[in-house]
């Protein structure tokens, strides 16, 4: 049977907002969204990564309320295990076991799986990818694609309605960026996918175009990113960078 969620999943906020010692990070966002594929675009120190950390429940909006399909993810972290995956750009960010089975164990053990049906399927996911020769592999032994692939294994394992993608690829060469992309395309029924550059992003549904914290433009990704694209030429045109002041 279909969860009630997934009928019609929406991401919703209403005036949510986010502080770190006084300073806004994100202001009054106001956002409903059903698409499939979600796009967030912005430049460094934006709020990008804040706004995923947000999404998957892992802090608490300082200002205004989210609602994940009728959940909010930070107050039900049950639920949002359930619902949402993350993945960060960085897999040393992410990956905390030793040997990859483990890794991939840990959040199936955390949505509530039995150790033997978690097993199963960490098991399965291996078998998927070819990689079952990975089950005890120590992490540290990987190249920073198969990391990446482990990473992604685990999030897929858990299934989640909603895939964040938090600049995954940056650091990644051509063929790995095509290949795990293509996963990660058909791998959630929904995917929020965020990154500052515009050719990821080109298939996306809806655009949210996000500028100090603030959004400041959404629409289909056709209109959206043309006009991103010419303005972060006319900055990178100027002399001035007191944006990377401290
Ligand atoms: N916990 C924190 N403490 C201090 N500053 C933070 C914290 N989280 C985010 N920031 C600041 O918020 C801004 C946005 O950061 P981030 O969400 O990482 O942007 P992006 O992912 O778009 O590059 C940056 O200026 C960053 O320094
Ligand atoms: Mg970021």
């Amino acid at each position: 049977m279909e969860r009630p969620e997934t009928a019609r999943f929406e991401i919703r906020m209403d005036g949510l907002g986010y502080e770190v010692a006084g300073r806004p990070v994100l202001e009054g966002l106001e956002l409903r969204v059903a698409a499939r594929r979600i796009g967030v675009v912005g430049r460094n120190g934006s709020g990008k990564s804040t706004l995923a950390r947000i999404l998957a429940g892992l802090i608490a909006p300082t200002s205004g309320q989210l609602r994940l399909g009728g959940i909010d993810p930070c107050a039900d972290r049950r639920a949002a295990l359930r619902l949402v995956g993350i993945l960060f750009q960085n897999p040393e960010h992410q990956i905390i076991f030793p040997r990859v089975g483990e890794e991939i164990a840990f959040g199936l053990r955390q949505q509530g799986l039995g150790k033997a049906e978690a097993q199963a399927r960490v098991a399965a996911m291996l078998a998927q990818f070819d990689k079952r020769h990975w089950q005890d592999a120590p992490v540290d032994a990987l190249s920073q694609g198969q990391k990446h692939l482990v990473c992604m294994m685990a999030v897929l394992a858990m299934r989640p309605q909603l895939l964040i993608l938090d600049e995954p690829y940056a650091g990644l060469d051509i063929p790995t960026r095509r290949q795990l992309g293509r996963y990660l395309r058909a791998a959630a029924p929904h995917l929020l996918h965020i990154s500052h550059e515009p050719e990821d992003l080109a298939d996306c549904e809806r655009l949210f175009w996000l500028d100090r914290g603030r959004i400041r433009a959404e629409g289909p990704a056709a209109e959206i990113l043309p006009v991103f694209t010419a303005e972060m030429d006319r900055l990178g045109e100027l002399d001035d960078i007191a944006d990377l002041a401290g």
